[in-house]
């Protein structure tokens, strides 16, 4: 109860008995507004999740992207400029849910591909769980890729009172459908049943729309937790000519198409706004806005100045956009955060801001309550980037340096803006680089990885590499099911569906 303006256990009773009068009446005003006021002050939490955004693709970092709204939140807010989340979509959403870093859970190898039975293992407390033991209305609206094999995989099983959205990582925004391993299916889901009304629509809109239909429908006294990843700005790159055309200057179309889906993010989250406000929710509130990965260049995206792309160990892969945004709760706004922090730090960061403690000795997040509403110093000096079972690449950060060892990935560059009109992916050919065993960085001075110092500092990368091999120690292995034919969508009437775990 450590937010809580007061709270009875604070107070000693020797304190209460030698209290002057006048001190006595007010304290137990104070307890009788705390106690009568405790539900309705745990404050909502929004927390939108970007597909695929790179680095460099947000106005308040790029000025050829247009974002209006996330500009001012930003502004206004605070911009997350130490931020890290996992290279590819299911390990950071792993992490948003769990808490744990994906080499724990064993999602460290990458994706939940659509025809795979994977999942994050039922032991694992989803943070909408541990809300709702705290009182909270839990709502995901959007993209889950955190297994469906099974129905007890899936949101309203692991914590969401409702869900719309689609579980696997990628389809086509206005069909909603997904061809995988020769399999055809439609992925869109009200709560368990196929959602069918919404085809045709483009998926920022429909997602947009059921955030608002939530926020204006929820009662305010009780404290809503909306899980919000949107299927923007991910592959394939499709947008409502009106968003595009806000880009006619941009030759490269891929660019062009990219940015229009950005700027209808940015719409999306603009009417998200308007009702928070409307309704008053946005007085008692904390908004959380992050991409889970790097941008992938070779779909368009940009990660400038930062090194790699998405699903590299690179910064470019791993250090995520991002603010946090409160008309009432943070006590500094309108600067860049440089604190250190991670995915797995939403989870313990949001249960503290909800009056509650986390239990978990082994959880790999740590809250960064202080660091985000106070402004104080991060709780963090070091982290996992990733440990790779099959590979055995990996990457480590302690204060400012980082170590790498294997191959940090296949993008490898520091990619421009896409440019003429060819298409990006011919522009940017992946390359497959030689690297050291291992390399050494120092983030701090050179946060955009030109200078590998292994070889200046051996007994640094020994220091580092001691550090590595004891987070190791409790790498557990990675579970990529093979292909299930059972997945075929034709068995379930034509859905991507449960049933076949
Ligand atoms: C979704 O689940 C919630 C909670 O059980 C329920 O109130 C709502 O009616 C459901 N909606 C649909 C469309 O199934
Ligand atoms: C998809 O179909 C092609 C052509 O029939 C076949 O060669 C291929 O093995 C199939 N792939 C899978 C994953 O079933
Ligand atoms: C935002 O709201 C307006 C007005 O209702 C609507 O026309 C527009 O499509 C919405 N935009 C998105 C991205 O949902
Ligand atoms: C890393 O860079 C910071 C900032 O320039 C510097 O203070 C620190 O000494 C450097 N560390 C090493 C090992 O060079
Ligand atoms: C913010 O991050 C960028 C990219 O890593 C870096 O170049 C910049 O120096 C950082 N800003 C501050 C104030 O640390």
């Amino acid at each position: 109860m450590r937010n809580a303006p007061v709270s009875i256990d604070q107070i000693s009773i020797t304190r209460v008995c030698n209290m002057g009068a006048a001190r006595l009446v007010a304290t137990f005003a104070l307890i009788f507004v705390y106690l009568n006021g405790s539900q309705a002050a745990k404050p909502h939490i929004v927390f939108i999740v970007a597909d695929d955004l790179g680095w460099n693709d947000v106005g308040f970092r790029n000025p050829q992207v247009q974002t209006p709204h996330l500009d001012k939140l930003a502004k206004t807010g605070v911009i997350l400029n130490s931020s890290y989340v996992q290279p590819v979509c299911s390990p950071s959403r792993n992490c948003f849910m769990s808490g744990y870093f994906p080499y724990h859970t064993g999602l460290q190898d990458g994706v939940i591909s659509p025809t795979s039975p994977g999942f994050v293992p039922i032991k694992f407390t989803f943070l909408p769980q541990k809300l709702k033991g705290l009182g909270y209305s839990t709502h995901a609206v959007g993209k889950w890729h955190l297994g469906f094999c099974n129905l007890k995989y899936t949101p309203v099983y692991r914590g969401f009172d409702t869900y719309v959205g689609y579980y696997m990582g990628g389809e086509d925004y206005y069909k909603h459908t997904k061809t995988f391993d020769n399999y055809s299916g439609y992925d869109l889901r009200f709560n368990t049943s196929a959602y069918t009304e919404p085809k045709g629509k483009y998926s920022t809109r429909v997602f947009a729309e059921r955030a608002v239909d939530i926020i204006k429908s929820h009662d305010k006294d009780t404290p809503l937790y909306l899980y919000l990843p949107f299927q923007a700005v991910h592959e394939p790159l499709q947008v409502p000519p009106e968003y595009e055309n806000l880009y006619k200057h941009i030759q490269n179309e891929e660019r062009r198409t990219y940015c229009g889906m950005i700027s209808a993010l940015d719409e999306a989250v603009a009417n998200i706004t308007n009702a928070l406000e409307e309704t008053g929710l946005i007085d008692n509130l904390l908004l959380v806005f992050t991409t889970d990965n790097g941008g992938p260049y070779w779909h368009a995206s940009n990660n400038l100045p930062l090194r790699g792309a998405k699903a590299t160990l690179w910064e470019g892969g791993t250090k995520g956009a991002g603010f946090i945004y409160s008309k009432t709760l943070l006590k500094k706004t309108g600067y860049l955060n440089t604190g250190m922090m991670h995915a797995v730090d939403w989870y313990p960061t949001f249960v503290e801001l909800a009056g509650g403690e986390n239990t978990d000795p082994n959880m790999d997040g740590v809250s960064q309550y202080d660091m985000l509403i106070n402004g104080g110093p991060s709780k963090r000096k070091e982290f996992v980037y990733n440990i790779y079972d099959k590979s055995k690449s990996a990457a480590i950060r302690y204060g400012d340096l980082k170590l790498m060892r294997g191959s940090p990935g296949s993008h490898n560059d520091w990619n421009p803006l896409p440019q003429s009109g060819e298409r990006s992916d011919v522009l940017f050919q992946e390359k497959k680089d030689k690297f050291p065993p291992y390399m050494l960085y120092n983030i701090t001075s050179d946060p955009t990885e030109h200078f590998d110092l292994s070889a200046k500092y051996p007994e640094l990368v020994a220091m580092m590499k001691e550090r590595l091999e004891n987070w190791e120690k409790t790498r557990v292995p990675a579970y990529q099911p093979p292909m299930d034919p059972k997945s075929n969508p034709a068995l379930y009437g034509g859905n991507w569906s449960p049933g076949w775990c």
